[in-house]
């Protein structure tokens, strides 16, 4: 056979998929999923202190920040167009109750009352509920021995310390706050709350389902939450649970009144986030991209071993398709200014 002779004689398609991608500009007029700036919420760490930024070991490129520090970076997150920020607060003093979360004059109180100064009204400021970052124990609310002696969250006594908790959270001016304790009866006990004093306006992102997960280590180094003995797995959601006690969690939360729910973390769980949005697609639907899936990226990305921005905007981009609407994520101001 000589060399100018094809072998091949046969097929050549008639459609051909490629025409949607030879140029740029099709290939960009023909997507579907797109990443929005003024959907994602970025994670704060806020903690006392006179121009503190406290790099967080263990989340490359986040801080714990005094509050001067951060109205700055509210002020910065509002002009990158970013939907707004969810606060987590690390206080002088832990205490058995979580006192500090309960009033006031505590660090999220403070916090919400700085950040409503600075921002307009279209910029969100929202609240993480619970009480692990402000027991000295580093559980999700108050303790007491269960019916076989051992010390776990008491579900009924936290109820009462969450309508404490968020009722000083709007009285200090939050826009929304995010219940993430897991306890039964939370989004209801919240609500009315709410709703017996003034505050039927304020809407509640409820963590639904979320799950006991590896991925949140970074973060506990950052807030400062690890629990002093045990695990979370009383009340956060076993991994390998079958996919419907997601939609059970969702549908109670939606029957005491939560306005938005939330899929958390985010990459592992892209079957759920999208089981939930298939079963409620009319339900504003979140998913956090917590601190595991951001710090594996970073260490990967710092290693010099992947493409920071292209493997960050293709995950969201994953979360985006898989139903979620809302993405909290620490990449949120690196997204706005990549977009830009
Ligand atoms: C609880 C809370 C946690 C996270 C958000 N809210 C920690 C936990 O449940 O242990 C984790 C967020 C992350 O890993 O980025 N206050």
């Amino acid at each position: 056979m000589s060399s100018q002779e094809s072998e091949y004689n046969g097929f050549f398609p008639a459609t051909r998929m490629r025409r949607l991608r030879y140029h740029s500009g099709v290939r960009r007029l023909v997507q579907e999923t797109v990443i929005r700036p003024e959907r994602l919420i970025w994670p704060v760490f806020v903690r006392s202190g006179q121009g503190v930024r406290t790099p967080i070991a263990s989340m490359p490129g986040q801080f714990q920040l005094s509050l001067d520090e951060f109205v700055k970076e509210v002020r910065e997150a509002e002009q990158l167009g970013l939907g707004g920020v969810i606060l987590f607060g690390i206080p002088d003093t832990k205490d058995a109750v979580g006192s500090d979360a309960m009033c006031e004059s505590g660090i999220i109180c403070q916090a919400i009352r700085a950040a409503k100064d600075v921002v307009g009204k279209d910029f969100l400021i929202i609240s993480d509920v619970c009480f692990c970052e402000y027991t000295d124990h580093g559980h999700c609310g108050v303790l007491k021995q269960n019916y076989a002696g051992q010390w776990d969250v008491d579900n009924d006594a936290t109820l009462e310390n969450l309508t404490r908790q968020t009722l000083a959270q709007a009285r200090a001016g939050v826009d929304m706050v995010a219940p993430s304790g897991m306890m039964d009866g939370m989004i209801g006990a919240i609500r009315r709350g709410f709703d017996a004093n003034g505050f039927s306006e304020l809407p509640i992102m409820s963590y639904s389902v979320k799950y006991a997960s590896a991925f949140y280590g970074p973060f506990r180094d950052a807030a400062e939450s690890a629990p002093q003995f045990g695990d979370r797995r009383s009340y956060q959601m076993d991994p390998l649970a079958a996919a419907e006690q997601a939609l059970r969690e969702v549908e109670l939360d939606l029957a005491e009144g939560a306005d938005m729910i939330m899929v958390k973390p985010a990459l592992p769980y892209l079957d759920i986030i999208h089981q939930v949005h298939d079963r409620y697609p009319g339900v504003p639907l979140a998913a956090y991209n917590v601190s595991g899936e951001y710090s594996m990226t970073k260490a990967a990305a710092l290693n010099g071993w992947i493409d920071e921005k292209r493997i960050v905007l293709e995950s969201l981009g994953s979360i985006v398709r898989a139903g979620a609407g809302i993405i909290l994520t620490y990449w949120a101001k690196d997204v706005a200014r990549w977009m830009a």
